[in-house]
């Protein structure tokens, strides 16, 4: 676990971010590892270890397979990287949607053992009771709506939300119920600007936008996303670095290095001590 306590540093907390609500925007980012949160850390308020880990670090086709260990490991590994930002986990399918209680000692173990502030869950009609479950219960609880990753198989892919009337209407309820059922925060994922703006202007709790506009009290991004890792990435990434073209280069020029012999050169070998 971080050391922050020592030196004085305090973490952002849940009520932090709550007191937010139409302030200065909420910078949130994804984290899984110690170096990338420690780099992260300074410029976010908050930082999520997103279920798409499964995708970005493991392979995945999507956020199904998600493991609570897989979740526990990214977790642990965030908080020792970073040190004032809120850390948020994502609880992954299968973890909470059978019952409150279920919902209860899977967040409760998520939290004990990485040490993160707060759990995330997708928040569909049927989760808000356990919501409030968890709330009630000194869990904090960020909800996610909109566009869900969860339900990519029921949905048949990762589509933008709200575009008619039914689910727009459907969609705002989700994100009121949400939060008055206690979140402290909600994500809104992949919805058009109009919706964004309406339910940020409906609910209590601050809005995190990821393909949602900036009418949202706070934005999020898959971090491996914007730093340009992936050739391909969502309309509403904006893409801060071009990673994979450096990372390419750099693994191209080390590998003609090998190949001619200029690697490793003498200031990167060891001599024996003169006796
Ligand atoms: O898993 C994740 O990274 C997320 C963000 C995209 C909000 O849920």
């Amino acid at each position: 676990m971080s050391s922050y306590r020592e030196e004085g540093v305090r973490r952002v907390t849940a009520p932090d971010i709550a007191a937010r609500k139409s302030q200065t925007p909420i910078v949130c980012l994804t984290a899984y590892t110690a170096p990338m949160a420690e780099l992260l850390d300074p410029h976010c308020d908050l930082l999520l270890v997103g279920d798409s880990v499964g995708m970005v670090v493991h392979g995945l086709p999507n956020t199904v397979g998600v493991t609570l260990e897989m979740m526990i490991l990214h977790g642990q590994a965030v908080m020792r990287g970073s040190r004032r930002a809120m850390v948020v986990i994502d609880m992954p399918f299968g973890s909470y949607e059978g019952s409150a209680e279920v919902a209860y000692a899977n967040a409760a173990r998520l939290m004990k053992e990485t040490g993160a502030q707060a759990v995330k869950v997708e928040a569909g009609a049927t989760i808000v009771d356990t919501i409030g479950y968890l709330v009630k219960r000194g869990i904090p609880v960020m909800g996610h709506v909109g566009l869900r990753p969860q339900a990519v198989l029921v949905d048949g892919g990762f589509k933008a939300k709200g575009r008619g009337a039914d689910e727009r209407a459907r969609i705002l309820q989700d994100a009121k119920a949400t939060a008055d059922a206690g979140a402290f925060a909600v994500v809104v994922e992949g919805v058009a600007e109009g919706l964004a703006r309406e339910i940020t202007q409906a609910i209590e709790a601050p809005t995190i936008g990821i393909g949602a506009s900036a009418g949202c009290d706070g934005q999020i991004l898959v971090t491996d996303d914007m730093l340009g890792l992936f050739d391909w990435t969502p309309k509403f990434v904006r893409r801060y670095a071009d990673l994979r073209g450096e990372i390419s280069r750099a693994v191209e020029a080390y590998a003609e290095d090998v190949r001619q012999r200029r690697f490793p050169g003498p200031a990167e070998i060891y001599f024996a001590k003169a006796v």
